[in-house]
């Protein structure tokens, strides 16, 4: 029987994106079997797989933890019940994989009795003998005993894995992401960019209830909603206060768009003010941790620093964050809104948040290459979309355009560059000219057929036009274009 793994552990285990497992499928390399792929497939793709050989995954992780400002979870051990669980379900699997070998034994010792006595044998009855052990043989291999040997090291390898961390499959999208360390179900499906229902995070409200299909969980805290016994009886679970000991299959609503975002208001405190270049300012919002901003990256909030001085603005940081919230302030306008922020914010202040707002979202499941366009302060919305997709890990590869109508006006360059290091499939161009056209023919050369790409524009609405003919001439279909306009 063939060894079958998600796509999501395959990926893992070869150390190489699940976009680019996803292109094999559709070029027809690697084959799926109900949405799995063979470990015998992947082997043959991947022939060098051997247990160190995870250097991709590594530095894709390593990049994500930096450019999220999160704990460094490598180094976050389960909860020690949590650990105990995965290790007695390990060593089931060890057990019956011990059973399988004694069988390989006997088989081979069996073969080798059959040889001796061959060996005392001559004249017809040899021939006889020896049709009779080929049969034997035949039969011992079509039921695969000694089939899938070779498979081992990558099986070894997933062992491991599950004791670090645990599967979770959702239904009915198939979405899949992996809960490691001491995180909640929620949590790790938040941080592999999954937008999940949920409300508090905290046990109270009930809204990230779901179904468990199949697995086993462990409760990581006591929570006040109260499910009903015939809930509990169906499988109902609440998702931020229980944890995967094993892999799991859940039944959970997840937002399908803009529309199934609430709109919210919250009052949050200013966690960092950086000034990173003189017009522009970096703010960092905090929620508390009770009430924290459920968006769709893309998507804009007003800001309300008091007395009557509110402005809107994209989070330019990643919706598996949700507590903490980037904001790119430019003060080329000079308005009072950008005075205060510029001359009066301090840390700890608080800001009331109003929102999301905006339908500039990531096509989630779109599996095309991706171009970010960005123009100046554009490149905010377009800085959560791109740690959103990294996050999601789907895209087959990404490449950033960064036009500023000023030199010196890339204010995260270093960051773009750290990204563009790490990543394989991520490339970014940054781009200077204060005649967008210019700059834009620059992007059309480098990719003159755009039948196969989704291409997001984010900058002024001029910028979005010209950027819009430019791109419909070069093949590009009007529903893979995505913009966003900033004022
Ligand atoms: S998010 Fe409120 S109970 Fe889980």
């Amino acid at each position: 029987m063939k060894q079958l793994l998600t796509l999501s552990r395959a990926a893992r285990l070869v150390g190489v994106k699940r976009g680019a497992l996803q292109k094999k499928i559709r070029d027809g390399e690697l084959p799926t079997f109900e949405g799995k792929v063979s470990a015998d497939d992947l082997l043959r793709l991947y022939p060098q797989v051997h247990l160190e050989d995870n250097k991709e995954l590594e530095r894709v992780t390593r990049i994500k933890t930096h450019a999220f400002a999160r704990r460094v979870r490598d180094y976050v051990l389960p909860d020690a019940e949590v650990l105990a669980a995965r290790l007695t379900e390990f060593g089931t699997e060890l057990a019956e994989a011990k059973a399988k070998l004694d069988r390989y034994s006997t088989f081979v010792s069996r073969l080798k009795d059959k040889c001796v006595e061959i060996d005392n044998i001559s004249g017809d009855e040899l021939q006889s003998a020896m049709g009779s052990l080929s049969g034997w043989l035949h039969e011992q291999l079509e039921i695969g005993l000694l089939k899938s040997v070779h498979a081992e090291p990558l099986l070894v390898k997933d062992r491991l894995l599950r004791v670090m961390a645990a599967n979770v499959h959702i239904l009915p999208s198939g979405h899949e992401f992996f809960v490691e360390g001491t995180d909640s179900i929620l949590e790790a499906a938040l941080r592999a960019g999954l937008a999940l229902e949920y409300g508090c995070s905290n046990g109270n409200c009930g809204q990230c209830k779901a179904r468990l299909i199949s697995g086993e969980i462990k409760k990581t805290r006591n929570h006040d909603f109260v499910i009903s016994e015939a809930e509990k009886g169906m499988g109902h679970i609440l998702m931020c206060s229980n944890t995967a000991v094993s892999d799991l299959v859940i039944e959970a609503y997840e937002a399908g768009g803009v529309q199934d975002i609430p709109l919210q208001q919250i009052s949050a405190r200013v966690k960092g003010l950086e000034r990173v270049n003189d017009d522009m300012m970096v703010v960092n919002l905090q929620t508390p941790r009770m009430n924290r901003l459920r968006f769709l990256s893309g998507q804009s909030v007003t800001l309300d620093v008091g007395n009557g001085l509110k402005a809107d603005y994209a989070v330019a940081s990643c919706p598996c964050d949700d507590r903490n919230l980037e904001f790119h302030i430019s003060g080329a306008k000079g308005t009072a809104f950008t005075d205060y922020v510029f001359n009066k914010l301090k840390r700890t202040d608080a800001i009331v948040i109003e929102g999301p707002k905006g339908d500039f979202v990531l096509q989630e499941e779109s599996p095309n290459p991706i171009i970010f366009l960005a123009y100046d302060t554009g490149f905010a919305p377009l800085k959560s979309l791109l740690e959103h997709a990294m996050a999601l890990d789907v895209a087959e590869s990404i490449h950033l355009y960064w036009i500023v109508s000023v030199k010196g006006n890339h204010y995260l360059h270093n960051l773009c560059r750290a990204y563009a290091d790490a990543l394989d499939n991520f490339h970014y161009t940054p781009l200077v000219g204060a005649d967008a056209r210019a700059a834009l023919e620059r992007v059309v050369d480098d990719h003159p057929d755009l039948n196969e790409f989704d291409v997001y524009v984010s900058g002024p609405r001029r910028f979005a036009s010209v950027s819009e003919k430019i791109l419909i001439d070069r093949r590009l279909p009007d529903n893979q274009l995505i913009v966003g306009t900033i004022s």
